[in-house]
């Protein structure tokens, strides 16, 4: 019996993402449980940027419920994700996890290449925004192996099934999950599977994904994207992800080497400005 764990990060009980989350499960066709949970609920403190995780027992020190939600994702099989926009975004609540994520690399092992599905739900068509990249940063961060995204739109809870081909989409979307990952799209960045790109002019162009760079060619009508990888490769391979950890736990190092000239800098500026407290 395989453990698929639902990932909710709206707020609003039997809202679309929790709809959808729970249709997209009954399609998958592998035997399964769902566990579900709503991120927003939990008690998610901002990441302190004090690079702990990294060090010794490669753990958090805050005292919140990101252990809580981590486990639960490293126990599942499989993961289905869904996430209102909010304001031409994901919900804060995805953001606010995914800082945590340094975190993610100690549990590479157990994370790496898990079976994911990820939904966008907007209300306006075509007001998503950023909402399908901040999903794909996410799945691609925490390691898993991306089988399908998709937006879907709908304002009031429920209203993504008044459009019928949203329950095609949830069944295609559910017997991804454990198949084979599929082949990229012709318009996708062919290192990541990216979609959003900068425009840099001339034909250069910049996968927001995999931050790597490259050119767009569109003689035949179609974008044909040619994308270089770089140093720092967060996901391309775990041996790239493994690179960049190692890399991370070398901070602490540089930072003993090169302490008294960044104590030069920013010492200067120790005045200035009133502070507001909370
Ligand atoms: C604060 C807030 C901001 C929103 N911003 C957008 C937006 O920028 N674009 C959009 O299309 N819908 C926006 N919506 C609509 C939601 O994405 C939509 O209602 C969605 O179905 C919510 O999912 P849920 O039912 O799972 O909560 C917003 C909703 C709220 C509450």
């Amino acid at each position: 019996m395989k453990k698929i764990l639902g990932m909710i990060a709206s707020p609003r009980k039997l809202g679309n993402c929790e709809i959808i989350v729970k249709e997209i499960s009954r399609q998958v066709e592998v035997p399964h449980e769902l566990t579900l949970l709503r991120l927003p609920e939990f008690n998610i403190q901002p990441c302190k940027g004090c690079y702990h995780c990294l060090f010794k027992e490669k753990q958090c020190i805050q005292k919140d419920d990101f252990n809580l939600v981590l486990n639960a994702m490293l126990e599942a099989d499989a993961l289905i994700l869904a996430v209102p926009t909010y304001f031409l975004g994901p919900n804060g609540s995805l953001k606010l996890f995914l800082d945590r994520g340094l975190a993610f690399y100690a549990h590479a092992e157990k994370l790496w290449g898990k079976p994911s599905v990820g939904v966008g739900i907007a209300g306006i068509p075509g007001k998503e925004g950023y909402t399908l990249l901040g999903i794909q940063s996410f799945l691609k961060i925490m390691m898993s192996d991306i089988k399908k995204i998709t937006m879907m739109y709908g304002a009031l809870p429920g209203e993504i099934f008044f459009n019928e081909q949203n329950k095609v989409l949830a069944a295609e979307l559910g017997k991804s999950l454990f198949n084979a990952t599929p082949s990229r799209d012709a318009h996708t960045c062919p290192l990541c599977g990216g979609d959003t790109f900068r425009f840099m002019g001339d034909n250069k162009v910049k996968c927001m994904l995999c931050s790597n760079s490259g050119t767009i060619a569109a003689e035949t009508g179609s974008p044909v994207f040619s994308i270089t990888p770089s140093e720092h490769e967060l996901f391309l391979s775990r041996e790239e992800a493994m690179k960049h950890f190692e890399w991370l736990c070398k901070m602490k190092g540089r930072f003993s080497e090169e302490k008294d000239r960044l104590k030069q800098i920013s010492i200067s500026y120790l005045s200035g400005g009133t502070w507001i407290k909370p």
